[in-house]
């Protein structure tokens, strides 16, 4: 297997913390840096903030190879990831060791996989995607790309998750649900019906939520 690249990290916020822990864990050599126009500091976790976005065209040009986007917002993520792959950036797709990944499970470009996931057989993890700490994504299940199960979520079989989607913290969600791209499924949701694309849901079972004015 080729030696792991070091990357750069595209954000540095919380879920930057858990990108760098998990490329440690992984193990990938130290990150180059961080990137984010507005970093909480000049070190996140020890890795150096190395400016803003308008760094990666002469990062790259100095010889950075591979890049990692640690943003939460799926939208955002899904178009600088596009930006990086047009600029020449790999997107290699990050697994946590402590991750349980069925040995038929696909796992696209540019998706993490975080500690304790759980991916049952023929899972497909779309580019982008987040399978978020603790998080069960079982058998035939298809995430779309930048979908973001958080933590704790138990999706059961035959789940698919539209592109953009989040399934918000903790939630459940019944065998063979369609869930649209772009949906938000509120933390804590039981979902036990197909959820249209944009629609927000919450509780249990999962209704459409209203809109705020
Ligand atoms: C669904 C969600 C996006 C709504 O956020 P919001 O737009 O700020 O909405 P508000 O908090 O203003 O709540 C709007 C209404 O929806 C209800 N609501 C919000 N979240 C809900 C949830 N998870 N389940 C059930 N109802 C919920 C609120 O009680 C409120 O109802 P009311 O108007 O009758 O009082 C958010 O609450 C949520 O659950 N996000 C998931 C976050 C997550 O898990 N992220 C993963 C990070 S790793």
């Amino acid at each position: 297997m080729p030696e792991a690249p070091r990357v750069v990290i595209v954000g540095a916020g919380g879920h930057a913390k858990v990108i760098i822990e998990a490329l440690q864990a992984a193990g990938f050599p130290p990150p180059l840096g961080l990137v984010d126009p507005h970093p909480p500091g000049p070190l996140v976790l020890g890795v150096p903030v190395l400016g803003g976005d308008e760094r990666l065209e002469a990062l790259r040009a100095e010889g950075a190879v591979a890049a990692v986007v640690a943003l939460g917002g799926n939208g955002l993520r899904l178009r600088v990831g596009n930006k990086l792959a047009a600029l020449g950036y790999a997107l290699p797709a990050v697994i946590h060791p402590a991750a349980q990944v069925s040995p038929s499970a696909f796992v696209a470009e540019g998706a993490v996989i975080m500690a304790r996931a759980c991916l049952g057989p023929d899972a497909r993890i779309g580019r982008l995607a987040i399978v978020n700490t603790n998080a069960v994504v079982e058998h035939d299940n298809v995430l779309g790309e930048a979908a973001h199960v958080a933590p704790g979520c138990a999706l059961a079989g035959n789940v698919t998750v539209g592109d953009r989607a989040l399934v918000g913290a903790g939630s459940a969600v019944r065998p063979g649900i369609t869930i649209g791209a772009d949906a938000v499924i509120g933390a804590g949701s039981a979902v036990v019906r197909d959820v249209p694309a944009g629609i927000r849901v919450g509780g249990a079972p999962a209704r459409p939520l209203a809109e705020r004015g």
